[in-house]
């Protein structure tokens, strides 16, 4: 190799590493994208989880308002928030327990944040959110609104108490 074959090889091996990577980048990106769409069950809102605020507690699950038992260690919690209040504003499960939220609002845009947890949802009139976090601390984990929903908006608290040795 001469000195201008190898200087052609160099900016060849040079513009490969830049050119192939962007390239290789969004095709993995759309791959990536597909894979949770279909795998992962990610998408942008359809219409299911749509429920009528003014009905929600004539709809399901909201026609039963708080904790019950699914199966063993698994929890069903249902919410329901309002201005400026959540229903129950008390939840109680047992260490360890894995527990299913379902939660709407009777009337604006409210927040779903648990202090210790990983829990921060979004909760819409007119939609159902849905979360599943596992209590693995004894504790009591308090729950407030987190998005300024009025004047009573910093007293929409409640808490979740985990019972169980901590
Ligand atoms: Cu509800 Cu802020």
């Amino acid at each position: 190799m001469d000195g201008e074959e190898r200087r052609r090889f160099t900016a060849y091996l040079v513009e490969s590493a830049w050119v192939l990577p962007s390239i290789a980048i969004p095709v993995g990106m759309f791959i990536a994208l597909i894979l949770t769409t279909v795998m992962g069950n990610i998408h942008m809102p359809g219409m299911s989880d749509v429920i009528d605020p003014a009905r929600a507690e004539q709809t399901e699950p909201f026609t039963h308002l708080g904790v019950r038992p699914l199966a063993q260690n698994y929890y069903e919690a249902v919410l329901l928030a309002r201005t400026w209040s959540w229903t129950p504003s008390e939840v109680r499960v047992p260490v360890g327990a894995i527990v299913h939220f379902h939660l709407t609002s009777k009337d604006v845009i409210h927040g779903f944040i648990v202090d210790d947890t990983t829990l921060n949802l979004m909760v819409v009139p007119g939609r159902i959110t849905h979360a599943t976090y596992q209590f693995t601390r004894a504790g009591t984990y308090r729950f407030q609104c987190h998005e300024y929903c009025g004047v009573g908006h910093q007293a929409m608290a409640g808490q979740i108490i985990v019972e169980g040795n901590p």
